[in-house]
């Protein structure tokens, strides 16, 4: 019975795939949705490789064109393709309205969800409106892009990780295909163990503004946990990989990629550098930092390279380093 549902929501979702799939084609999705991501810079073949979509305008499109094609409104309902209204549970309508879509795929390309975003600059609408939990989508089990991603990150032993759907999109069409979005939230255990299916490298790419920064710690700190051994790259204040990558050109954003990829250990010190040579209070606290970082790994033969790396770089004796660790492993266990 769970089976059958499962499959039947399944059916559902890959129903609503192919119908913002379609709108696209419209006149009114070619007026709107394709030219959106026209103007973002997304050809063609990018928008199938994703299978990009449209919801057009009006409170029912989907809902009526998935009655029309056998579907029951509580299997809709269920998938989170529709939403009940509030005070009257017998009048439903579409989650998705006059937005482009992106569709989240499962490892094998099974779309389990939506992500869709709103077209003008409304500050009084969210920018993206996602589908909720359902009995097929665990949002802690997946990240955005793995079906395009899983070959090239085993080819290239390194996982790209952005914070957005258009992060994903702009790097393929960078020519860079190893990379999947946390969809801006704090990764989870279940998307860490879906990394290290395909390799135990990751470059966390977060956006290049306050939030991104504290985002990239918070992550490379479980991913260090989760035994992954972590980089990252900082972007100019303001850019994501989306905007930089468009602005400086594939080549040139493949160059900064290779040239400002850091361990955790110099991303951390990077951070604070300008700070700390003034200060050396400062300093002390990035020390405590990095210690912190390294007490996370759960290998100790890891643990005692980067301890040697940390007292190199930031100029400070091994022994004090160890010495520290051993309070932070006391303390978390
Ligand atoms: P960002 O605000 O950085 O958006 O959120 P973005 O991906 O750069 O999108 P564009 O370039 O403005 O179109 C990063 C990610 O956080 C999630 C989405 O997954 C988004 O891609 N998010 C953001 C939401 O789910 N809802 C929101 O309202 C905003
Ligand atoms: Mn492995
Ligand atoms: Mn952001
Ligand atoms: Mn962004
Ligand atoms: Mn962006």
């Amino acid at each position: 019975e769970a089976q059958n549902e499962r499959e039947s929501l399944l059916i559902a979702l890959g129903f609503a795939r192919d119908f913002f799939v379609k709108n696209l084609q419209t006149p009114e999705g070619k007026s709107i949705g394709l030219s959106y991501f026209k103007e973002r810079g997304f050809t063609p073949a990018i928008i199938e490789k994703f299978d990009l979509g449209y919801a057009l305008e009006g409170w029912d499109n989907l809902l009526q064109g998935a009655k029309s094609a056998g579907f029951r409104e509580d299997i809709l309902l269920k998938a989170g393709l529709i939403l009940q209204k509030e005070g009257d549970a017998t009048r439903v309508y579409d989650r998705f309205r006059n937005r482009v879509i992106f569709p989240i795929h499962n490892i094998s390309g099974k779309p389990l969800g939506f992500g869709a975003r709103i077209l003008t600059k409304d500050k009084n609408q969210p920018k993206y409106i996602n589908s909720p939990e359902t009995p097929v989508y665990h949002k802690s089990d997946v990240l955005y892009g793995m079906f395009q991603a899983k070959k090239a990150i085993r080819e290239k032993d390194n996982c790209y990780l952005v914070e957005g759907y258009t992060d994903v999109v702009s790097l393929h069409l960078s020519g860079i295909e190893n990379v999947v979005a946390s969809s801006g939230t704090s990764l989870t255990d279940g998307q860490i163990k879906l990394i290290k299916r395909f390799t135990d490298q990751v470059t966390v790419l977060y956006d290049g503004d306050a939030a991104g920064i504290k985002a990239s710690l918070r992550g490379i700190d479980l991913l260090l946990e989760g035994g992954l051994n972590v980089k990252a790259v900082v972007f100019p204040d303001g850019e994501d990989p989306d905007s930089y990558s468009r602005k400086v050109g594939s080549q040139a954003f493949q160059d900064y990629l290779e040239n400002n990829s850091r361990d955790f250990i110099g991303f951390k010190i990077g951070l604070y550098k300008e700070e700390f040579v003034k200060n050396p209070i400062r300093k002390a606290e990035v020390i405590r930092e990095v210690v912190q970082s390294i007490g996370k790994i759960p290998d100790p033969i890891i643990r005692s390279v980067y301890a040697k790396e940390a007292s190199g770089l930031l100029g400070i004796e091994e022994d004090i380093i160890h010495a520290e660790l051993n309070k932070t492993l006391l303390k978390s266990q």
